[in-house]
């Protein structure tokens, strides 16, 4: 996306950040810059490669700056959590923050991680009414869905990962409003069942191989699986939709989030953030 020239011209921009340690393949400018042009807002994001030692002092810079807020990507999400004023509900949970609002002489921590993949989800799956879900993975990303799940009503839980401990840690954080079990990862299959989700959220399949877990000899009725990794067609998802199963990448997910963020810093309803152009430009990008 090539930024108008009066862009760069102009003195009177808000400013957004991204901050993070690598940002250089980074889609969220394009992404971000996108929709801001789309809604004709009077800002700029921009992405910053800031080291874990001087974090800190950056993010303490930015509304001293002006900045309006800021985007935080690995590996910043939980100094981030520690270094805010005051924080959302979400990010207290998940204890970590992907997005900083500088408001009211404060620093506000918010993680749309888990709200931004749930609304995506929204967009891509039919039928949203599910009961049971199969997480694979207990790091970071699976600790934002699995809270994102139970908030949404989910009432049996299965977490699946290769070091079960990790797997027990998560489940002794989550609410107590549905049932959670925790399995190996080679149990996939036996915890299919119609109407589930499974969402994988390893980084297995991320660099082309295999699968993080083994693929069933069948994909029931009405079960669908979100995948977290973004622009490629993994092991997983072509075995699920060779199946006869749907699946849906983590680009959703990316654009979710973002768009999130950005209802946030604009005062805006996330429905009025142009997610589909998000979407588009994003998915293009990665075709080039
Ligand atoms: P993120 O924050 O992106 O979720 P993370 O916190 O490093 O990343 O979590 C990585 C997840 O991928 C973990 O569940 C990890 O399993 P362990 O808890 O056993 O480490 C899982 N993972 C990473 N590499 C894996 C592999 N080769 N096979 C299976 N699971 C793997």
């Amino acid at each position: 996306m090539a930024l108008p020239s009066e862009i760069l011209t102009r003195a009177d921009l808000n400013t957004l950040w991204l901050l993070g340690d690598p940002v250089d393949h980074s889609l969220s400018p394009l992404i971000q810059n996108t929709a801001l042009r789309t809604l004709g807002r009077n800002a700029i994001y921009i992405a910053s490669q800031v080291k874990s030692d001087s974090f800190e002092a950056v993010v303490r810079a930015l509304p001293q700056m002006g900045a309006l807020g800021a985007n935080v990507t690995v590996p910043h999400k939980m100094r981030a959590f520690q270094l805010c004023d005051s924080l959302s509900e979400a990010a207290r949970e998940m204890r970590a923050v992907n997005t900083l609002h500088f408001r009211d002489g404060e620093i506000f921590g918010e993680n749309t991680d888990g709200i931004g993949w749930w609304s995506s989800l929204s967009r891509v799956c039919r039928h949203l009414s599910f009961q049971r879900a199969v997480v694979i993975g207990a790091g970071g990303a699976a600790r934002a869905v699995c809270h994102t799940l139970m908030k949404q009503g989910i009432t049996t839980l299965v977490l699946l990962n290769r070091t079960v401990g990790n797997a027990v840690n998560l489940k002794a954080e989550l609410p107590r409003t549905g049932e959670v079990a925790v399995d190996r990862l080679e149990s996939f299959e036996q915890h299919l069942g119609s109407d589930t989700l499974v969402v994988q959220t390893t980084s297995v399949g991320l660099r082309g191989g295999g699968t993080p877990v083994p693929l069933p000899s069948r994909w029931p009725e009405r079960c669908f699986l979100s995948e977290l990794i973004y622009g490629k067609e993994t092991a997983l998802m072509s075995g699920v939709r060779r199946l006869g199963g749907e699946a849906s990448d983590g680009l959703g997910m990316l654009c979710g989030q973002a768009a999130e963020s950005l209802a946030l810093w604009m005062g805006l309803p996330p429905e009025s953030i142009p997610f589909q152009e998000m979407m588009r430009v994003a998915r293009e990008k990665l075709k080039s």
